[in-house]
């Protein structure tokens, strides 16, 4: 029989969450974790947590090899300097790139994923006194109405086939003006238009050599089994029927997603310069062809 504990929660208070951050231990070197009771257990999600589980050591490889740092450093900053002071949800934290991120300038940051093996790497990317992990399904969260300032939703939305319901919840634990900064793949990504030059550049940074695996060449093959990108009209409906204001709804990534191999300098000396480009084009064009939605909701009154 599956033993309770104290950090089993059938219901997860903002109280709650100051009591445990109090009573940790600075000195853990992780944040404290919770678990959500009854997490939602069709065939789908129960298959995408396994495939999470096996994915985490190589998804934190990937985060860490230079390529992914240099092309995601602005993303990043991006999601940051939108996200509000307060306590902020990561849902779907994954291994914690972003809580990690976000944790310096936010009270607190409740990293949240139904993966186990994901939470492992979470729980160590921010210290013990920012905030606590929590593993709970990001369509029922076990969290009380209106008391969360921000929510932050990086590279999720896409794995789940109710993603609307994911956006309900968002909508009913974060506070009036509080804001929902959404990250995700773009349904309508150009992505056709890169091939060529994609050939074409993979062939200069290789000089035509086959390039060995690089550090998270452990990864699975192909896709997680649920992966259905959103398109920006959809999200925007979605986003006003669940209670929200668009703020921004922009892509990116439209440069910047081209895949160049191996490391070192030929990623500097491309990713820099496209960033840019890409970072200008969010700002001052709307175009909507860019590989990811960059998408900031907040709460109506
Ligand atoms: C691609 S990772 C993104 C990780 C991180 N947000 C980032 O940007 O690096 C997607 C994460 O969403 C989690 N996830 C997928 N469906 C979920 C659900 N229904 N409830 C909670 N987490 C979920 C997965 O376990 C995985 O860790």
């Amino acid at each position: 029989m599956n033993q309770q504990s104290e950090n089993d929660v059938p219901w997860f208070t903002a109280l709650a969450v100051e009591d445990r951050i109090r009573r940790a231990d600075p000195t853990a070197g992780t944040v404290p974790l919770f678990e959500a009771m009854g997490l939602p257990d069709d065939e789908e999600s129960v298959i995408d947590e396994k495939f999470h589980d096996e994915e985490a050591p190589h998804y934190q490889s990937y985060c860490e090899i230079p390529r992914t740092k240099i092309s995601e450093a602005w993303l990043l900053d991006w999601i940051r300097e939108r996200t509000p002071e307060g306590v902020v949800l990561d849902l779907g934290s994954g291994t914690g790139r972003v809580a990690e991120h976000i944790a310096s300038s936010t009270r607190r940051v409740i990293a949240v994923d139904r993966s186990a093996g994901m939470l492992e790497y979470a729980r160590k990317s921010f210290p013990p006194e920012r905030g606590v992990a929590l593993r709970a399904d990001i369509r029922d969260l076990p969290i009380e109405d209106g008391v969360i300032d921000g929510v932050v939703c990086s590279g999720v939305l896409h794995h789940l086939p109710e993603w609307r319901r994911a956006l309900r919840e968002a909508a009913r634990v974060l506070r009036p003006g509080g804001r929902l900064i959404i990250r995700e793949p773009n349904a309508s990504y150009a992505g056709q238009l890169f091939e060529p030059a994609e050939k074409l550049m993979n062939w200069l940074a290789t000089k035509g050599r086959t390039v060995q695996g690089t550090p998270d060449a452990g990864a699975q093959e192909g896709l997680s089994p649920v992966e259905e990108p959103l398109s920006p009209r959809h999200l925007v409906e979605a986003a006003k029927a669940e209670g929200f204001v668009v703020g921004t709804l922009g892509s990116a990534m439209f440069l910047g997603s081209l895949g160049i191999p191996g490391e070192g300098a030929w990623q500097r000396l491309y990713f820099q310069p496209a960033n840019l480009v890409d970072r200008l084009m969010l700002r001052y064009s709307n175009h909507d062809r860019g590989a990811l939605l960059l998408t900031v909701l907040v709460k109506r009154w």
